[in-house]
C-alpha cells in the first residue's frame, strides 16, 4: 500500500496544472481579501465617531474668529470648523474652550448650557464636560474633540491639536 502511495506521489503534474492551481490560490486570496474588506467596512462605519468622522471630512485645520475675543464671558459662540459645527466657550472664569458640536454618539449638534455649564445633547440626553468635552453621561461613547484656543486682540484662533 505505501509503494502504491508513493508511485502516485512522483506523477508529474502537467505544466497547465500548476498554473491553474496558482490562478485558483489568487483567485480565491483576492476572494478573501474582498470578503474581509465588506465585512469590515460597516463595522469601521460603526465603531467610528460621528465627531471624528466629521472633522476628518474637512481639510480645514484652523479657524479664525474675527471680534470673537470680545464675547462675554458665560456666553458660547457656535461656528463652522470646515464643514463641522463646533463652538467656542468664554466662561465664567475666563477660560476659553474650542469644542468640536457633534455628539459621539449619533452625531447630533450638541449644545452649551451655561446655567448648568455643561454640554447637552437634546438627542438621547448625552452630557459632556465644558471644560475638556468628556463624555460625562447618557449614551456618547467617547468625549467631544477639543480644540486649541488662541486669542488675541483682532480675534479667537481655534485649531486642531
Ligand atoms: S446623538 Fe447625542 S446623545 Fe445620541
Amino acid at each position: 500500500m505505501s509503494e502504491e502511495m508513493s508511485v502516485a506521489t512522483f506523477v508529474p503534474e502537467e505544466p497547465g496544472e500548476q498554473n491553474t492551481r496558482r490562478a485558483f490560490l489568487v483567485a480565491a486570496g483576492a476572494a478573501g481579501l474582498l470578503y474581509t474588506a465588506a465585512l469590515g467596512y460597516p463595522i469601521y462605519r460603526y465603531l467610528a465617531s460621528p465627531s471624528e468622522m466629521a472633522l476628518s471630512a474637512t481639510a480645514v485645520t484652523e479657524v479664525t474668529l474675527k471680534d470673537a475675543h470680545k464675547l462675554p464671558r458665560g456666553a458660547v459662540l457656535m461656528f463652522r470648523f470646515g464643514t463641522a459645527p463646533a463652538m467656542l466657550i468664554h466662561h465664567e472664569d475666563g477660560r476659553w474652550v474650542g469644542l468640536s458640536a457633534v455628539c459621539t454618539h449619533l452625531g447630533c449638534t450638541v449644545q452649551y448650557e451655561s446655567q448648568a455649564d455643561r454640554i447637552h445633547c437634546a438627542c438621547h440626553g448625552g452630557v459632556y464636560n465644558a471644560y475638556t468635552g468628556a463624555n460625562v453621561s447618557g449614551p456618547p461613547p467617547k468625549p467631544l474633540k477639543l480644540f486649541k484656543v488662541a486669542v488675541n486682540e483682532t480675534g479667537v484662533e481655534v485649531s486642531r491639536t
